[in-house]
């Protein structure tokens, strides 16, 4: 009970944590950060991202560390988006904290209709994160562009 009020609590929280962290400082280019908890171990959560990451063709894997994963993205229309994973895990419910980041390299896909969330999303999705026990999504358009206007074909 107690540890379920805390991740709430820590849920309601979250955006004014993720905003002192601060957005994007590059403002020109389409940006969006999602934050996510899940109740399993970063090591499971980072080999889930990597399978998942190897297994879609429009993603190409950079490097990999237990804490960050990087990628890049190419989109249908050739534009290629930066894309990390960062994982902490956290001490209190033995769980991972989860950061996704996801960048546009060009300036004119500033108004990206969610690109860049759903290069996030997608992969989350399909590596079967979001059946995670406990997984919780915090984002809103201030933290990532178009979240809105997105309909993600995952
Ligand atoms: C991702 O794109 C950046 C910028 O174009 C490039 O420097 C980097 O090497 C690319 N990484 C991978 C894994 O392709
Ligand atoms: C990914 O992480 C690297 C290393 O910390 C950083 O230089 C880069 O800007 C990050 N990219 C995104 C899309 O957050
Ligand atoms: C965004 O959606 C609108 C309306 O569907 C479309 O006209 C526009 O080309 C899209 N922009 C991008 C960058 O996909």
């Amino acid at each position: 009970m107690a540890v379920r009020t805390l991740v709430v609590a820590c849920a309601l929280f979250l955006g004014m944590c993720v905003v002192i962290n601060g957005g994007p400082t590059e403002t020109t280019h389409a940006y969006c950060k999602i934050v996510w908890l899940l109740g399993l171990s970063c090591d499971r959560v980072n080999m889930a991202i990597v399978t998942q990451i190897k297994a879609m063709g429009s993603y190409k894997l950079g490097s990999v560390t237990p804490s960050l994963v990087q990628a890049n993205h190419t989109s249908a229309v050739g534009q290629i988006e930066s894309v990390n994973f960062t994982m902490i895990p956290t001490v209190m419910s033995m769980g991972c904290h989860l950061e996704g980041t996801s960048v546009s390299a060009f300036w004119f896909s500033l108004f990206d209709n969610g690109t860049n969330y759903c290069n996030l999303r997608n992969v989350i999705q399909g590596s079967g994160l979001t059946k995670a026990p406990g997984f919780v999504e915090f984002t809103n358009e201030w933290l990532c562009l178009g979240v809105g206007l997105s309909a993600c074909k995952s």
